[in-house]
Order: C-alpha cells, then structure tokens, then sequence
C-alpha cells in the first residue's frame, strides 16, 4: 500500500532535512508538498500539564493553523513522538494515538488517565525540600505501583532543574534539584481535565516506527521528531537528545 504524505507545515528545516526524515520513516513510499494555511486560529482551552524539552506549546499558534480541527479527522490523531502532547491537548481530538519510547513518560501518563485524583493525592504528599526531591529521585521503584510511578515523574518534572528530562546509563532519572516554585502550578483539577483528554487515546510506548507502519485511511499525523543536538550542544550537559530546536512535521495521510 502506498500513502500521499501532504506536508503541510515544518519550520525551521531545510527541505533536504525535511526530505530525509520523510524519506527514513516512509521509505519507498510517496509523498507530496503542499502548503494549506488556515488563518484566524484561535487557541482555547489550555490544559496545564507538564515541562516538556522540545514541548511546543508556546510554538501553537504557529502549528495550528496547519492542523484540523478534531471535527476534520474522519480517523484518528496520532502523535508518535507525543512528549508533553502540547499540540494533542489544544485541539482535543475524538479519537488518538499517543506514543513515545520514553516509558517514565508513558507511565505518566497511564496513571493520569485511570485515575487522575489518586495520583494527585500522591503527588501533593512528596516533600518540598531539596533532600526530599533526591530520596524521591533515587529511590527503588522495584515495589511500586502505576499511580506512584505517575505521581512521582509528574514532581520531578515540576520541581527538577528548568523541567529538563535525563537519563543516565542505567535509565534511571538523573536531573538536579530545580526548586518548588512551579510545583504547585498545576492542581488537581489541572489532572483531571488531562485525564479527560486521555481518555479518548490509546497510549503505548514504542518506537515511531511501529505506530507509523500500521496508519489507517483518514488518520492525521503530527510528528515532532527529536532533534540531534550538534557537538557545542552535546559538550553542554544541560541538553539532552530532544532538546528543543522548534522543529515539527505536519503530515495528512491519503491512501492510494
Ligand atoms: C521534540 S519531543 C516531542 C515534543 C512534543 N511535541 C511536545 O509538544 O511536548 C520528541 C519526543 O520523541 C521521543 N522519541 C525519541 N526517539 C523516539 C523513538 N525512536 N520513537 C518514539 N519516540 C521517540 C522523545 O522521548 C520525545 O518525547
């Protein structure tokens, strides 16, 4: 089976760039350029969630002139490299398909989802010292359950250094102490509109490749790609590999 891939909007690529990327996930199959533009978009009902590198949610109003809105998509909307889910959030989809490779985010997620008010309960119980976001940090999660594996990404992302998201070698979360100050930016009620949002989406960590080798008539694709950070980016260790460069793909699937 081959696809039309209409790119409607990247920002800050070169079309070779844009090509390859193109080319490396659909490889052998077709794809065309066009440039459709809504104008006038007005942005409602922002949820607060998390920090997010690369997050684009203060780039919305460039991306979402290029995106239906959900009434538009005969199919689902799918975000296989969906990080903070910026773009997911604003246009609230019928039906979606959420993925990543980063399973600390998927659990965050899977929590949230079932039951917003217990991982609230958790997370509002975690300490407000610098000690305290290291025992949390460093602590054994061999006996825990999904709702405090949620809760306790969702406090070191709100209280880590800048919301950074880094892993050492062994895949364990190792980012600094960053202070309360945006802890207590979201509430409970903040949870549970997110979990409404989930609700409507299948969530699954995997490669992108897996989501986009099983596309379906009708359904609409956001990619947002990690960016390769160059070597003055990878010498400074307050980057990490999806570090923001405010690139993203907005792509509309037509079966042949
Ligand atoms: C630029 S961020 C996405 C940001 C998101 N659009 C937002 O607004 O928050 C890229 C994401 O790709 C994920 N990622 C990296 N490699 C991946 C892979 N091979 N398959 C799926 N996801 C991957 C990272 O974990 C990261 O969450």
């Amino acid at each position: 089976m081959s696809y039309i891939l209409k790119i409607l909007s990247s920002s800050r690529m070169k079309v070779d760039d844009r090509n390859n990327i193109i080319k490396g996930i659909y490889n052998e199959k077709y794809y065309i350029l066009c440039s459709i533009k809504k104008t006038g978009f007005a942005m409602e009902n922002q949820v607060k969630f998390i920090r997010y590198p690369g997050g684009k949610r203060r780039l919305l109003k460039y991306i979402l002139p290029y995106i239906p809105s959900s009434n538009y998509i005969t199919g689902r909307y799918i975000e296989p490299f969906v990080g903070g889910g910026s773009v997911f959030f604003e246009i609230d989809p019928q039906e979606a398909l959420l993925s990543d490779i980063n399973g600390d985010l998927i659990d965050l997620y899977k929590g949230i989802k079932r039951d917003p008010k217990k991982v609230w309960n958790i997370y509002k119980n975690f300490p407000d010292t610098k000690k305290g976001y290291y025992e949390i940090r460093d602590s054994d999660l061999t006996n825990e359950d999904l709702y405090y594996r949620s809760a306790r990404i969702l406090y070191l992302n709100r209280t880590c250094f800048k919301g950074m998201w880094r892993h050492n070698s062994d895949g364990d979360f190792n980012v600094g102490y960053g202070g309360q100050d945006r802890r207590w930016v979201i509430n409970k009620q903040n949870l549970i509109e997110v979990s409404e949002r989930l609700n409507k989406a299948l969530i699954k960590k995997s490669d992108f490749s897996n989501v986009l080798n099983d596309l379906e008539e009708g359904d609409f694709v956001f990619i947002d790609p990690p960016y390769k950070p160059g070597k003055k980016e990878m010498d400074n260790a307050h980057y990490s590999l999806c570090q923001v460069k405010q690139r993203f793909i907005v792509i509309d699937i037509t079966f042949m």
